[in-house]
Parts: structure tokens; sequence; C-alpha cells
């Protein structure tokens, strides 16, 4: 079965049992600071998972883009990937375990579906601890499916719990689908620590959701979130090793192997990683993301050059990654059509990107010339300090590896211990920027964060009244503390512009206007005159936030039910976020 055709069937099965597809959401999460990507296709279903209404109703389906970044190094193995995709089925607070898992068997095994044999399958459930009991219905369900005792492991939460990439939200026990991939017939019990088991689909009960304090609260609303990872299971359907052999990736080390004559690239360490990090590149870019340094803009950023480096290892020497971008692009262009409408700008960034890495290298290059020259001549152990070696790293892109290599060359040795703790002291303070990320998010329906929310709306109009009708949002992103607002403009925002938009913005919530929701289809929208950004990224029905007198925009909440006590809306920073792209910070301040 192609990955093409998993899809379609994966879809068609939960269709047929009244569940309605949406679209893949993006890969940068709208309005959420908590996670740079979306990480799983649960994440951008948050609001709906915590019991706001979901305009297309409480059986949902669809095939998610996900990026995961914490393995980056390991890309290359055979398992490794940073963008991946998810098929997913959720129940909000509809069906519950009892379905769940019955029509995942269905799926599995049913002659019609993927008609895996039940000899080859085992799965694991929760074992229950201090926090919530031992799954009981999720193992009988399974015993009465047929699946025996050894079959199925009960493991702790470490396992066989699920909850959202931040800290807090909806969570609970889960229960793992695993398929033997070894030579021959598989043991008759499982063991979750044999490799050779490899998990294909998860299915989440969330029944809890965890407090900013550790509790876990029971849900009012049950629901099921499901995941299965198309790459994988393409691998197994394929009878392959590894998701590198599958149809997804054969167009790509065709063209890698066209460019520098590779054997074997699906089993080369280096042709894998060229091919992951740029179809992972291009889907980003598709999603609005530009190569830069901070942010998902540094995330594409090393993708794209490590491609580049390890491309040269193989002995390209021309501008390749244009071109093996429009490879990813043909390719998916039919499940997620934003590849094709952003194909001229993917390119242009590829080139660009490209270039200016080739001249980092070059300057880089130079800078170690330098090192090198300066070195005492009197200090007979030549050796690079880790500082240094960790200044070339940071600032010029340099990976340890190469600073070695040319270290080598001119008889010098790199300090090692020393680059690992300049880097770690360096990961530390990242990390530390990193946890900070953790407040607000899809999860926080506070008071202060649909504040924001609607602040958002209002600046969105604002900005256009007095900028004009070009402005389109390019980014949200919202904590508890403040909004952060990226829209599409050529220039600077001048002050007495932003004075404007700021005072616009007050009127509003001075007018203690009314917001109202409404749900409608995507068309009513349009023809309505709400804005948002139209095309692919929501569903046939939406939800349209109206504050009256002042704004209409497709959003999916939450917001204030009145502009009144909002506070004193300030703009605090504008600024450039990217060609083309402007970016505004601001705070609600509390009145008296
Ligand atoms: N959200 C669950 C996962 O990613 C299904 O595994």
């Amino acid at each position: 079965m192609t990955a093409n055709e998993l899809r379609a069937a994966y879809v068609r099965f939960f269709r047929e049992r009244g569940h309605v597809e949406i679209p893949s959401a993006p890969l940068v999460p709208e309005h959420d600071p908590t996670v740079l990507f979306t990480t799983a296709g649960m994440h951008p279903l948050v609001p709906f998972l915590l019991g706001n209404a979901h305009p297309a109703g409480r059986r949902l389906v669809n095939c998610q883009k996900c990026v995961r970044t914490g393995d980056i190094e390991e890309v290359g193995d055979p398992v490794h990937l940073t963008f991946f995709e998810m098929l997913g089925n959720w129940s909000l607070g509809d069906y519950f375990k009892r379905e769940a898992i019955q029509w995942s068997h269905e799926f599995l095994t049913g002659p019609h579906w993927l008609n895996l044999p039940v000899r080859r399958l085992a799965v694991s459930v929760f074992q229950g601890d201090a926090d919530a009991p031992f799954d009981q219905e999720a193992y009988d369900t399974w015993r009465g499916l047929g699946i025996p005792d050894e079959r199925i492991a009960r493991l702790p939460k470490k396992n066989n719990w699920w909850g959202p990439a931040g800290q807090t939200g909806p969570c609970g026990p889960d229960t793992e689908m695993f398929c033997w991939t070894g030579e021959g017939e598989p043991p008759a019990a499982f063991d979750a620590e044999d490799g050779r088991w490899v998990e294909i689909w998860n299915d989440v009960f969330m029944q809890y959701n965890k407090t900013a304090d550790g509790r876990y609260e029971p849900l009012a609303q049950k629901n099921v979130d499901t995941g299965m990872g198309v790459e994988r299971v393409s691998a197994i359907l394929q009878g392959r090793a590894s998701c590198y052999e599958t149809d997804l990736f054969t167009p790509l080390f065709a063209g890698i192997q066209a460019l520098c004559g590779v054997e074997n690239p699906a089993h080369n360490r280096g042709a894998r990683i060229v091919a992951e990090h740029l179809r992972a590149a291009t889907f980003l870019m598709a999603d609005g993301v530009k190569p830069g340094n901070v942010d998902q803009a540094y995330v594409l950023r090393r993708l794209i050059r490590r491609a580049i480096r390890e491309a040269r290892k193989l002995g390209v020497t021309a501008p390749f990654t244009r071109g093996l971008g429009d490879i990813v692009i043909h390719e998916y262009r039919d499940v997620y059509p934003e590849l094709a409408t952003a194909a001229a700008t993917i390119g242009e960034e590829f080139a660009r990107e490209e270039a200016q890495f080739e001249e980092t290298l070059e300057r880089g290059t130079r800078e170690f010339a330098k090192l090198v020259a300066a070195f005492p001549a009197h200090v007979a152990r030549k050796q690079l300090s880790g500082r240094k070696a960790f200044h070339l790293y940071e600032t010029y892109g340099f990976p340890l590896e190469l600073t070695e290599e040319m270290a080598r060359e001119s008889g010098f040795e790199v300090d090692r211990a020393g680059f690992e703790e300049a880097y770690q002291k360096h990961q530390e303070l990242s990390r530390k920027g990193a946890e900070q990320r953790f407040k607000g998010g899809l999860a926080d329906q506070s008071e202060q964060t649909a504040a924001l929310h609607t602040a958002t709306h209002l600046l969105h109009a604002a900005l256009r009244r007095v900028l004009g009708n070009h402005v389109q949002q390019a980014g949200s992103n919202i904590t508890a503390e403040r909004l952060r607002f990226d829209f599409s403009h050529p220039d600077r925002v001048t002050p007495e512009q932003l004075a404007q938009v700021e005072a616009l913005v007050n009127e509003a919530i001075a007018a203690n206007a009314p917001v109202s929701c409404q749900e409608m289809s995507l068309q009513e929208a349009q023809a309505s005159g709400a804005i948002g950004l139209f095309g692919d990224r929501y569903g046939e029905r939406v939800k349209v936030y109206r504050v009256e007198g002042f704004s209409a925009e497709i959003c999916g909440g939450p917001h204030v039910s009145s502009t009144g006590g909002m506070g004193r809306f300030k703009i605090q920073k504008e600024e450039s976020s990217s060609r083309g792209v402007r970016r505004i910070k601001a705070v609600l301040e509390k009145t008296a």
C-alpha cells in the first residue's frame, strides 16, 4: 500500500464511521507560545478537547503535519525524523475507549483495510498509579477482541500516558499498538523493550486536565485522541526496514543520486539527512517560516545548513536545495496544496539561504585561519580552545566535526571537553528561555488570555483601517502577559500610525462592545466580510467572532463576551519580523 493509499484509507474508514475530515493545521501553532511547532494532531485541537464546541462536530479525522526537533542529531538512523505526518481520529466528548479500540483493531486487521495479521500485533495499556487507576476497560476491550494476555503489556506513566507538549492541559492514559517487524514469527509474549516491536498507533483517552499545581482533575468531557505515523506504517505495509525505503522518499533519493551518484542513498546516512531535512524545510517554508536566527526560523536554518554540509560530503557542489525542494513540492502538492501556493517563495528562500551559507562558510574558514595564525609559536601543544571552537559553531555555524577536521589539517587538536562545556552552558540558557514559554498557550482559558485574543482581533482590524486592507495576519502568539502579532506590511509603521491604531483599539474597549460568535460555512464567512486566513487551513465550517461595530474574524477563540474591562491597550514594540512582515508586541494594562 502506498502512503497516498494509506492516508486515503484511514480517512475513508473514519468518515464511514461518522467523522468529519478537517485539514492539517499549519506547522507553526497559532496563538500558542508553549511550543515552536505543531507536534501532534491533537495540538491544534486543545481548546476543543477542553470543551469548546468544534465547528465540524464531535468526531474528527485528519492527517496532520508535525515537526519534532528533540532528536535532530539522530536523524540519519533508520527511524528518526524531524518532519512526519500523523493520522488521527478524535472524539470530542462522543465515543470513548471501547469504540476507539474496536475501530483501531478493525482498521489494523480488517481484510479491506490494513489487513495486518493479528499474530504480529501487541498492545500496551496503562498499569495505574496514585493519579489514575489501571485501565481495566482498555484491557478488557483488547481481550474481548481476541488479543491474548501475554500480548498486552501493562506499563507506567512513562510509557502509557499522553499529554500536550506544554506542562498543563488535557491528558490521560493511552493504549499503544505495536507490530512485529523482526525476522520470522514473533515470540508469544510481547516485550515493549524489544525494538523489533514497532509502535504504530496510539489511542489516548483524555479524561484529565493537568493543572499548573500538578493535579489531575477529571475532565467533564471525555475525549479520544489518536495518532498513527504515516512514515512508520508505510514502511511496515511496504515490507521495508525503514521509512527511508518507502515510496515517500524514493523520488528525493533519485534526485540526490542524480546530483552526486551516491550508491544506495536510502541506506546512506548523509543522503538520509539531506532528504529528511530538506523535506522538513520545504514544509516549514510552505507555512511561512523563513530562515533566521531565532525560534522556528533558526530551526529551519539549521535544517538547511545541515543538509548542505551533508550534501557537500557526498560530493555535491552546485546549488541543489531548490531542486530537491521542488521534488518535495511535486510529491506532496495534492495532499498539502499550500506547498504549490508557496512554491516560488520556497525556491527563492532555498537559493538565498544556500548562497548565504556559502559566504558564512568562507568567512568562518578565514576566521579559522586567523585563529591558527595567531596561535603562540612557543606553545608546544597545538590545541584550539573549546571556547573558540564554540564561537565558530555559534557564529559561523561550524559544527565541531568540521572544526576538528580543519584543525587536524593544520596539525591542531580541539579541546572537545571545553567545547561541550560551552555548548551545555548555552543549552541551559536556551532551556531557561524555553521554560519561560510554558505559560499561556492553547490550554490557557483564563480571562486575561481571552482578553488578549480579543485585543488581537481589534488590533488586526485597526491596522487594516490605518494602513490599508493589504494587512493580513502572518502569525499570532499569545501568552498570559502579552500579545504578539505579525502582519504583512512593506514599511515600518510610523509612531503616528501606531498611536492611531492604539487609539482605535482603546475606543473599541471603551465602547464595551459585545462579542458574539456564530458558526457558518467558510463561504458564508467570506461573503459576510469576515477577515481571517482563508484557503485550506480551516475546515468546511468555521466560527466567526464579531466585536460589534469593530471587527469580524474567523477564529477558534477563546474571547471575552464584551470588550469593557479588558484594560488599556498599549503597543510596546513595532519591529521587522521578516521580509515584508512587521511584528507588534502589545499588552493590556490594568485600569483602576
Ligand atoms: N497525541 C498522541 C500522540 O502523539 C496520539 O501519540
